[in-house]
This record gives C-alpha cells, sequence and structure tokens, in this order.
C-alpha cells in the first residue's frame, strides 16, 4: 500500500494510475487547493479502481495522524506542494508553510508510525543556471532563485538529514525536469488555474483559443535557434518512475538510504522546437510571437540520465510527438472541443 499526498493533481494523478497498474493500493491525500475531483474521476475511468481519498491538509498533524493510524501503508510518494515559481516569489511564507510543513508532518509521522520509503518531488530547479550540461546527480546545486527553488533544495536537504538519523527509513530524490503531456485516454492530465506559466499548458490553451498569443521569451540567447533549451519529460514516463523507485526500496534494492535521481529524457529540445513540433503532430498552425527573455530564466537545462538508466532501470520512452498529441487531446477534452 502506498500514500500517494497531492495524488489529485497533475503528476500524482498519473502516478497513481501507474501505481495501481502495478498492482499497488492506493490512498490519496490531497485538499484540492490545486486540483478538484474530476482527477479521481479519471483515475477511475482508466483503471477501474477507486482509491482510497482523503480530504485533508498535509500541514494538518492530527489530520495527517488519523490517517497514518487507518492505513497501514509501507510507502509514501510526496507531492502535495505549492509550485508556481513566481507566486513564490511574491508570497514566500505560503511557500516555505505549505511546502516545508507538510514535509516535516509526514517525515515525523513516518518514524513514530516505522514507515520505510518515501519519494519526494525534487525539481530540476535545484540545478539553478548549471555550470556543466547535461547536469548529473553530482552536478553542484546553485543557490536557489525563488522561494520555490529554495522549499526544493531544503526539502531535499532535510530528508537526506532524516534518512541518515533513522536507520529503518529509505528515502529517493527524483528532480523532475519538464514534466508534459496527458494520459493518453486524455481522461487526466494537466489543469493550470489562471494564466499558465508554464509553456505547454500555454501551447495548448492558445491553440483552443483561450490565449490569443503564444509569447516565445527570447531568441537572442546563444543555443542553436536562440530560443532556451529544456527536457521535457513524457508524463506517463516520468510517472512510472515513481513505481520503480518505490519498488526499488520496498525490494531492498536502494544502494543508499537516501538516493537522487535525474529524471529526464537526457535529450535538450528547444522551445522553437517544441511549437514547431506541437504544430506538425497535431496539423495545426499556433499564433505565436517572439517576446522579450522572462526574468529568472535559464538558458538551457537538461538531464544526464545515466543514474536512473542504469541504476533505476528506468528511461523515457514516449516519442515527443505523442507526448505533444496527448497534450491537445487533453485540452480538447477539457474544453469539449
Ligand atoms: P499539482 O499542483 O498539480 O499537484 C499538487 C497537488 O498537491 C494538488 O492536487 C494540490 O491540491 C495538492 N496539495 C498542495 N498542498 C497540499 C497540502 N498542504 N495538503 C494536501 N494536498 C496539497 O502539481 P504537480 O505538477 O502535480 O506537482 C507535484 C509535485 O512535483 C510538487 O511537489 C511540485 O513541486 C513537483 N514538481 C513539479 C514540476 C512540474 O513542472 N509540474 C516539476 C518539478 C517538480
Ligand atoms: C519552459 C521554456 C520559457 C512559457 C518551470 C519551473 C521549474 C519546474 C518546471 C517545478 C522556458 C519558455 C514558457 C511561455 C515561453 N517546475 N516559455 N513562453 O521555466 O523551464 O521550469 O517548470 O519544479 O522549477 O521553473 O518551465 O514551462 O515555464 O518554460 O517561451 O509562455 O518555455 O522561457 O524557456 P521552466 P516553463
Amino acid at each position: 500500500m502506498v500514500l500517494v499526498t497531492g495524488g489529485a493533481g497533475y503528476i500524482g494523478s498519473h502516478t497513481t494510475v501507474e501505481l495501481i497498474n502495478a498492482g499497488y493500493e492506493v490512498v490519496i491525500v490531497d485538499n484540492f487547493s490545486n486540483s478538484d475531483a474530476s482527477s479521481l474521476e479519471g483515475i477511475y475511468g482508466i483503471t477501474g479502481v477507486k482509491p482510497t481519498f482523503i480530504e485533508a491538509n498535509c500541514c494538518d498533524r492530527e489530520a495527517m495522524r488519523r490517517v497514518f493510524e487507518a492505513y497501514d501503508f509501507a510507502s509514501v510518494i510526496h507531492f502535495a506542494a505549492f509550485k508556481a515559481v513566481g507566486e513564490s516569489v511574491e508570497q514566500p511564507l505560503k511557500y516555505y508553510q505549505n511546502n516545508m510543513l507538510s514535509l516535516l508532518n509526514i517525515l515525523e509521522l513516518m518514524g513514530e508510525y516505522g514507515r520505510q520509503n518515501i519519494v519526494f518531488s525534487s525539481s530540476a530547479t535545484v540545478y539553478g543556471d548549471a555550470e556543466e550540461l547535461p547536469v548529473t546527480e553530482r552536478t553542484p546545486r546553485k543557490p536557489a532563485t525563488s522561494p520555490y527553488g529554495n522549499t526544493k533544495q531544503m526539502a531535499e536537504d532535510i530528508l537526506r538529514d532524516t534518512v541518515a538519523a533513522n536507520s529503518s527509513l529509505r528515502g529517493i530524490a527524483l528532480r523532475y525536469f519538464n514534466p508534459i503531456g496527458a494520459h493518453p485516454t486524455a481522461l487526466i492530465g494537466e489543469l493550470p488555474r489562471g494564466v499558465p506559466n508554464n509553456l505547454v499548458p500555454y501551447i495548448t490553451q492558445t491553440a483552443a483559443g483561450v490565449r490569443e498569443c503564444l509569447s516565445i521569451f527570447g531568441d537572442d540567447y546563444d543555443t542553436p535557434d536562440g530560443s532556451c533549451l529544456r527536457d521535457f519529460i513524457d508524463i506517463v514516463d516520468l510517472a512510472r518512475a515513481h513505481v520503480v523507485a518505490i519498488g526499488r526500496m520496498v525490494e531492498d534494492k536502494n544502494k543508499e538510504r537516501y538516493e537522487i535521481f535525474n529524471v529526464g529524457t537526457g535529450r535538450p529540445v528547444s522551445v522553437f522546437e517544441l511549437v514547431n513540433g506541437f504544430e506538425r503532430s497535431n496539423n495545426l498552425k499556433l499564433n505565436y510571437r517572439v517576446a522579450p527573455r522572462r526574468a529568472g530564466d535559464v538558458m538551457a537545462v537538461w538531464a544526464d540520465t545515466t543514474l536512473a538508466n542504469e541504476e533505476l532501470g528506468w528511461k523515457a520512452e514516449r516519442e515527443l510527438e505523442d507526448t505533444l498529441r496527448s497534450a491537445w487531446a487533453w485540452e480538447r477534452h477539457v474544453r469539449n472541443i
């Protein structure tokens, strides 16, 4: 049995589907602060299984204690967090409160109730403007450039220290690169609220006519086509990495009790390439223009995935074109078009 915090969200819902497909029983805790029950319906539609759902805030220690009392899970995947980089600059305490308190509660209760394994959602944001590319797990982290990024760096360190101090605990931090796309059934996907910050939701909303025009933030970078380079990882591939990480700890195959893995494709793709790929794979034209660089963007970041490939036996498999088709299929599903 696996506790999935934030399981109604984008990555959590896809991971829940893959966990169920792999035979795990799942308990979801979510407070719907950035999601709603439609993802739970989607999980049911895909798998035919209704995971146990508890509406609770992970920062509420007593509510979480009741979850630990009631369910005998050995493993936790902790997704629950706020993730908007820009908002974290405006409202840092909101991010420090939610992202740190939820993790502290989970770790304390895991110790108290003797639960063994945790997968934590980290992010490529911890590398910042990296000195070497592609980044490996040993590439030094740069000082965080946002409170959000800082919560991920601090959370990694808290997890490392907690595992070091508790010999029955194991942890894996997965550093996600840029997760995109949706489940091939189009029954679950990303549901951004308001104006999307991320590239692919902005693209799909522009294609749907919800946004007038996509701005490409900068074409004057020192890259082959002048736009930024990123490592776009398919959401189902990303979800599968969690199942493998849990299996590694459950089967006692981890080499260290605390491990870190990059979860990306290992392939840099430029913003122009992604936009053109979206047009080509969906056979449509997108309204876009070049705009000034966005503050805080790094020019390029992509993963060295050797460690995940060799140690986890996991690698990204889905073709980018299929991923971009799934993103558009999901947008059409949401908009009924
Ligand atoms: P999401 O917002 O779709 O999912 C997060 C879920 O957690 C939401 O359903 C939200 O309602 C819930 N939640 C938030 N705070 C909670 C709390 N205190 N108690 C209970 N539930 C709470 O985001 P996502 O894209 O699925 O991200 C999941 C995790 O992955 C986050 O930790 C995020 O920081 C991390 N991450 C995301 C990306 C990305 O680009 N999507 C990249 C790297 C890391
Ligand atoms: C990708 C590229 C933009 C929107 C963010 C977080 C990171 C992680 C993943 C959580 C950039 C360009 C974007 C648009 C554009 N999340 N772009 N027009 O910034 O790489 O990473 O999400 O951990 O922490 O920072 O992702 O999708 O915002 O941008 O040109 O309307 O697309 O400039 O080069 P990013 P993104």
